[in-house]
């Protein structure tokens, strides 16, 4: 199992979705809108907002937890949507998870993606 997280721009969020929706036995995603910034310190970017002494740019984020066989196709389906080749594109992690529960049934496991 491993935790794919993802940092995008807001307005790739569609495109991106829509190519996971064709992925096989996709199990769930979780969208926030965060805030952040990258090695920049947002300070070169236009729809950087200032937040106390700090300038932070508006992302998403994208976590999904999958079985190990569809984590290449997941990386693929976001880079290839979220990407324009400029900066503040953002950032693919992936991240071993060591168990699931699934809450309703006490399925662990695989079994509980
Ligand atoms: N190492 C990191 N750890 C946590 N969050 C990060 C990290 N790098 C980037 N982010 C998040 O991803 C967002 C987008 O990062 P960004 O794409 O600007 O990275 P970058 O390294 O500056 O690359 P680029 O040169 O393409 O802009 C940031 O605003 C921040 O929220
Ligand atoms: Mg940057």
């Amino acid at each position: 199992m491993k935790e794919i997280k993802a940092i995008i721009k807001p307005f790739k969020l569609d495109d991106v979705v829509s190519a996971l929706h064709n992925i096989e036995d996709l199990p769930g995603i979780t969208i926030s809108e965060i805030k952040g910034f990258g090695r920049s310190k947002a300070k070169d970017t236009e729809d950087a907002i200032k937040d106390g002494l700090h300038n932070y740019v508006k992302k998403i984020k994208i976590e999904l937890v999958v079985k190990d066989d569809i984590v290449d196709d997941v990386v693929k389906a976001i880079q290839e949507n979220a990407h324009t080749g400029n900066p503040g594109d953002g950032k693919i992690f992936i991240i071993d998870v060591l168990e699931t529960i699934r809450i309703r049934t006490g399925e662990t496991g695989e079994d509980a993606i």
